[in-house]
């Protein structure tokens, strides 16, 4: 592939988005999530990425944050849980996801080889900045593109146009991964080059476009190129 661009979803691609309620229910103060939090874990991540998706198409843009507090809400609000500290617990290490173990070396191996590194994602520029610093990856990427750029959500073409007017490279040249089957698709459909990262072992989305290639984890990304 001739590519010169190498772009990355956030949340649940470069940091892990089960970390949240996976540490919170470790922690002495949050035994309500014991035996809860993976299915908190799944609705708080299924509503999210609804909401969204239902924004989107209603033109009711707010940002990541409202909609990852009201995905949140309405997972407690599902398994009868109202317990304002753990709801602040959860909220508060979304801010402080770790990234999958493999994220340093592969975009350092990227770097390495002369591409262009970033991120694009629905997050607001402050949960970005806040994840990227807590994952010690800064220093690898070259920008953090934010959806509030543009005031819609993924995969509204509009988000992948910015990879584009950032870097003034054309579609053809960028190779986008994303462990969102949808947003590997709607990617491919933009006219990227996609990896669908499957860690889930899941189904591929029924969609207009399909990824291009698929892998379970970031480690093949750079041998790609
Ligand atoms: C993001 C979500 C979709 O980072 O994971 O854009």
């Amino acid at each position: 592939m001739p590519i010169t661009t190498c772009i990355f979803d956030a949340y649940g691609t470069l940091f892990d988005v089960g970390a949240a309620a996976r540490m919170a229910a470790e922690e002495p103060d949050h035994t309500v999530l014991k035996d809860t939090w993976q299915s908190i874990a799944q609705h708080w991540r299924l509503k999210q990425l609804q909401y969204t998706w239902l924004r989107a198409v209603a033109d009711q843009h707010c940002d990541f944050w409202q909609v990852t507090q009201d995905g949140l809400d309405w997972a407690l609000d599902t398994a009868g849980i109202n317990a304002p500290e753990t709801r602040e617990r959860l909220l508060a290490l979304y801010w402080e996801l770790a990234a999958y173990p493999e994220v340093p070396d592969m975009l350092a191996t990227l770097k390495q080889r002369g591409l262009q590194t970033g991120i694009l994602s629905n997050g607001s520029p402050d949960m970005l900045q806040g994840a990227v610093e807590s994952a010690g990856v800064r220093e690898l990427l070259d920008v953090t593109l934010s959806v509030e750029s543009v005031g819609v959500f993924k995969p509204h073409a509009k988000v992948y146009e910015m990879v584009e007017n950032h870097f003034g490279c054309s579609r053809e040249d960028v190779l986008f991964v994303s462990s969102n089957g949808w947003d590997a698709a709607g990617a491919a459909g933009y006219g990227f080059q996609t990896v669908w990262v499957n860690r889930a072992g899941e189904p591929q989305d029924r969609l207009y476009a399909s990824p291009h290639q698929t892998l379970t984890d970031l480690t093949g990304i750079p041998d790609l190129i």
